[in-house]
């Protein structure tokens, strides 16, 4: 490999996402979002009638899933055959149905290579022209990509994520709201810790507690822990 490959891991509303987009972005590297991968695969089955409770057929239908990653941290998509789904997987529908996916081994398999597959495609070349690529998700720092040069777990309290979770979706984070998103944030971790550890960080990964850091605090540390790599 060529390029530089930065794993980030960590549970719902550990600000991940946002974290490795701008680090991708001044960085000047790819970004892929995996979790992406798993809510378009749902909205894949949805569309397609494939009930989820069939693990078998999810599997199948998913193996022959048309998905397209835009890796660009400016505006990452993703695309569905000729259908853009960047905005349609991120609705209460397939947050709600994402984890009876993402605990489909068979699943996993295929888009854990075809997540192997894309970040050796930007380890040298590809959008970022080989610079390199930020990959998040929950098993990227152990299984996708256990020898990335940077592995980040990022965490924060339950009720730093919850809080943060409905401040996104809720627009406040008042009793109402946080109630109204414990179900989607902590059912979720639940069924998405039977498949993959996320909650401790495994050998060689670097901790990032964000629960006391602002956003641009989080950035910053994100940003020494890969100098110190480097270096
Ligand atoms: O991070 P997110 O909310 O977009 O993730 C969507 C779902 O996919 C969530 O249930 C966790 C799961 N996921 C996973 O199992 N493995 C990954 N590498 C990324 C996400």
């Amino acid at each position: 490999m060529t390029g530089l490959v930065i794993a980030i891991d960590g549970p719902s509303g550990s600000g991940k996402s946002t974290i490795s987009r701008r680090l991708a972005a001044d960085l000047g590297l790819a970004y892929l979002d995996t979790g992406a991968m798993y809510r378009a695969a749902t909205w894949w089955c949805l569309d397609q009638g494939v009930p989820l409770a069939d693990a078998d057929a999810v599997a199948e239908a998913v193996a022959t899933m048309p998905l397209e990653m835009v890796m660009d941290p400016a505006s990452p998509a993703v695309r569905v055959g000729h259908t853009d789904v960047t905005a349609a997987i991120r609705s209460t529908e397939i947050a709600t149905a994402v984890s009876a996916v993402a605990t489909n081994l068979p699943v996993r398999a295929v888009l854990r290579d075809l997540q192997r597959g894309l970040i050796d495609v930007e380890a040298n070349g590809g959008s970022s022209g080989g610079r390199g690529i930020v990959a998040e998700g929950r098993d990227i720092t152990t299984v996708v990509a256990p020898d990335a040069h940077v592995r980040i777990l990022l965490t924060a309290s339950e009720h730093a994520r919850l809080a943060r979770r409905a401040r996104e979706v809720h627009g406040v984070d008042d009793p109402g709201a946080l109630a109204a998103t414990a179900d989607q944030v902590l059912r979720r971790d639940r069924d998405d810790s039977t498949v993959a550890t996320f909650h401790v960080a495994a050998d060689g990964v670097v901790t990032l507690d964000s629960s006391h850091l602002s956003l641009e605090e989080t950035i910053q540390a994100a940003h020494r822990l890969v100098q110190e790599v480097l270096a």
